[in-house]
């Protein structure tokens, strides 16, 4: 894609930014939040829907558990399996139940969840707060909250996606709260996905209904449309914090639209956002190239950090840009983003990332794996080719 389709693309990102209009101050307190205990650190592992769309079945989904584990992965933290739309039959059975399609899911639901347990890690499951689900091919769980999340919580279910189509005009507020009332009902504690694609600003309201809210459309697996939708996320920084966070979509590493300098971005975006690690490729195949991305231990560190404050963009030189954010034990991240084709020059400033001019840091370059030789004052500057980034973690050393 050209410079000038690129800067088109951006412009119309940031006219959508705009007519977002402002955010109003986000509620403090803890207790503000969803109370199931889940989602301290942001949810990682992996969704079918970025690469597999509709085509989904038990054996896939065993296998892609199985993957998480051999590779190494699952130590990692990517521990949720998550199966996104086209799950089950389109029509409910007499009982009014919703059915896995026997023809994919030949075991059920329910089976499958424990073959996914068995391997230690957790099973995600979808729904729309609709009539339908996106794709049309399935019931969705408008009216039928707590009989679904009944289903979903005797099966096994850990991670409710719950998707914003066919709903009718109903306010998202009242139907978002009515499956998270239904959830909370059933004594399970499952992660929940708000999927409303940030068109009433779930930010605003979705901490006391949710674990995670979508904080914009989909991604799609383009440089301008990820790095667009990096930055709608961006304007909620605010709101994140350790139970609820801002989601802006699941990753599309490994999936073959971005070179591997932009999916270090993507990675390294999702990162510093605390943005849900949800895997989006065929795990049964990664490349050792996609794994030398999301399997970065210390780029995972900078997500799971325990202080759970989700990074800002803190100056913007036109496509150059500097994100920062504090870590805990006083630490500080930070991510220099070139969005030029060429090679650029970027100074990330103390005064912008809230440490005083005068302390000296220790700088770990966390995508090398290296210390730096020496150590910073007031500002570090780095070249940056195109279409890149650097990402550093500060430690104040005076
Ligand atoms: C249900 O909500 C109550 C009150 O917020 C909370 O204490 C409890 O842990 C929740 N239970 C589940 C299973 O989410
Ligand atoms: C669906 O997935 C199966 C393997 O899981 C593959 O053989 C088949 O080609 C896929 N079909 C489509 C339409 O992508
Ligand atoms: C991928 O990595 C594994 C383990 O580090 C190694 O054995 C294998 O040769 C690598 N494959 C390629 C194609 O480089
Ligand atoms: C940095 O400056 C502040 C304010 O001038 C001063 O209080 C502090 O002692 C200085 N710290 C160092 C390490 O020089
Ligand atoms: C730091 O110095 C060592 C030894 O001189 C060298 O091997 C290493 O590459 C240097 N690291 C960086 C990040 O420049």
């Amino acid at each position: 894609m050209g410079e000038k389709t690129s800067i088109l693309f951006v412009i119309v990102c940031l006219v959508l930014f705009k007519s977002g209009g402002t955010a109003a101050r986000p509620a403090s307190s803890r207790r503000s939040l969803l109370d199931n205990g889940l989602g301290l650190t942001p949810p990682m592992g992996w969704n079918s829907w970025n690469h597999f769309n509709c085509n989904i079945s038990e054996s896939l989904i065993k296998q892609t558990a199985d993957a998480l584990v051999s590779t190494g992965l699952a130590k990692l933290g990517y521990t949720y399996v998550n199966l996104d739309d086209c799950w089950g039959l389109k029509h409910r059975d007499s009982q009014g139940n919703l059915v896995p399609d026997p023809a994919k899911f030949p075991s059920g639901m329910a089976a499958l969840a424990d073959y996914v347990h068995n391997l230690g890690l957790k099973f995600g499951l979808y729904s729309s707060s609709g009539h339908a689900t996106c794709s049309g091919t399935m019931p969705g769980s408008l009216g039928h909250e707590q009989h679904d999340a009944n289903s979903f919580a005797s099966w096994g279910v850990d991670y409710l996606k719950y998707d914003n189509c066919f709903n009718d005009n109903i306010s998202p507020i009242i139907r978002y709260e009515a499956m998270s009332k239904a959830l909370n009902s059933t004594g399970r504690p499952i992660f929940f996905n708000i999927c409303e694609w940030g068109d009433m600003r779930p930010a605003l309201w979705g901490p006391n209904v949710g674990n995670s809210w979508r904080t914009t459309d989909d991604i799609t697996d383009e440089w301008d449309r990820m790095i667009c939708i990096a930055h709608l996320n961006e304007f909620y920084t605010a709101y994140a914090k350790p139970g609820g966070w801002n989601d802006p979509d699941m990753l599309e590493v490994g999936n073959g639209g971005m070179s591997y300098d932009e999916y270090v971005v993507h990675f390294s975006l999702w990162a510093i956002s605390k943005a849900p690690l949800l895997i989006g490729c065929d795990v049964t195949s990664i490349t050792n190239e996609t794994m030398s991305i999301v399997g970065n231990y210390e780029v995972i560190d900078v997500n799971q950090d325990s202080l759970g404050v989700q990074a800002q963009m803190v100056r913007d030189f036109g496509e150059q840009e500097v994100w920062a954010g504090p870590l805990s034990r006083n630490r500080a991240v930070v991510l220099l983003v070139n969005r030029k084709l060429m090679t650029v020059t970027i100074s990330a400033l103390w005064s912008d990332i809230g440490i005083p001019d005068n302390v000296t840091c220790r700088v770990r370059d966390i995508w090398q794996h290296q210390d730096l030789n020496t150590t910073y004052q007031g500002m570090l500057t780095m070249h940056l080719t195109g279409h890149s980034c650097m990402m550093f973690v500060l430690t104040p050393i005076s």
